[in-house]
């Protein structure tokens, strides 16, 4: 299947085509003579953020592949796979628009055609804190997911969202552990102007729901600035901006000073932290964390 845009520029005003592929052989057989390849793998259900991504990953390569496939193995039985949002038609109108070239949307037949038996394991030390600890499995579930599509597009580069800090954290890893000549490039967050960070799962917030999503920023904002004010009383800066969502209806699950470099809890002569942050607003888990400099 094709899908035809035209490109606005006043310097490229070529018609090029977005090809979408369901089959790991006709993904192949498209990308054979690609050239070098950049991979922005999704679950769908796209936004600025996934688009801000293709759109960076035009400047390192020939070739922008994005994928599509909401990854059972990353959900647990109690999590929200059924009903994760799922928007094909718009999404591929969005990726072609971005300069997108191809487009890997298998089923899951065509990803998993046996049960996944041989699985990653990532490191537990990184894998199994943060949202590990509240999601166990995830990782696994992430870094098998990432690996297989990794050896079915074969990138040069790969970009992920610090959005997800400790899954592009656990992917870098991986790939330098097996050795994977593949370079991973982080992307900054995209925010709404209230500074609310864009997910998928903003879409099950209910309107008074949504005006309060943006205080999670607000306070890693605050434990930011404290931070770089000198505070290094870590865990009641951690404490206090758990008590501050909780006092409005949230249910946090961690609000977490660590180094950036390896998620361990900092040393007091570390300078590159970040503050990570989980919480529930009403049904929905809402994540988010912001890189500071002491
Ligand atoms: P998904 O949640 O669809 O995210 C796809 C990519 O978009 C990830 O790299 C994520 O970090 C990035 N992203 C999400 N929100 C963003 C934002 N507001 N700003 C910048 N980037 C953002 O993450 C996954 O899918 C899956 O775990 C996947 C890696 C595809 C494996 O199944």
């Amino acid at each position: 299947m094709a899908v035809s845009r035209r490109r606005n520029t006043a310097t490229d005003s070529r018609h090029t085509t977005m090809h979408i592929h369901r089959q790991i052989d006709a993904l192949r057989s498209a990308l054979a003579d690609a050239g070098r390849i950049a991979f922005v793998p999704t679950m769908g259900n796209l936004h600025a953020g996934h688009i801000a991504l293709i759109e960076a990953a035009r400047e390192h390569a020939d070739c922008v592949v994005a994928s599509i496939f909401v990854n059972r193995l990353q959900f647990a039985p109690n999590e929200d796979f059924d009903r994760y949002p799922r928007t094909f038609e718009a999404d591929s109108a969005a990726l072609s628009a971005a300069g997108a070239h191809q487009l890997f949307a298998p089923d899951e037949i065509a990803l998993y055609p046996e049960p996944q038996r041989y699985q990653v394991v990532p490191d537990p030390d990184q894998a199994d804190i943060l949202e590990g600890h509240f999601r166990p499995g995830f990782f696994n579930g992430v870094a098998t997911v990432v690996m297989k599509l990794f050896q079915i597009v074969r990138p040069d580069v790969a970009l992920f969202g610090k959005k997800d800090f400790q899954q592009l954290m656990v992917v870098r890893n991986m790939v330098r552990q097996f050795a994977m000549p593949i370079q991973i490039i982080g992307h900054a967050t995209l925010r709404d102007s209230d500074g609310l960070a864009l997910s998928s799962r903003n879409g099950y917030l209910s309107a008074e729901q949504r005006a309060e999503a943006p205080r999670l920023h607000r306070q890693l904002q605050a434990v930011r600035a404290e931070l770089s004010g000198g505070c290094q009383d870590w865990l009641g800066l951690e404490a206090r901006a758990m008590a501050e969502l909780s006092k409005h209806g949230w249910r946090p699950q961690y609000i977490a000073i660590r180094r950036r470099a390896d998620l361990k809890s900092p040393a007091l002569s570390d300078r590159e932290l970040v503050v990570l942050g989980a919480a529930f607003l009403g049904g929905t888990r809402l994540i988010d964390n912001v890189e500071v400099d002491v």
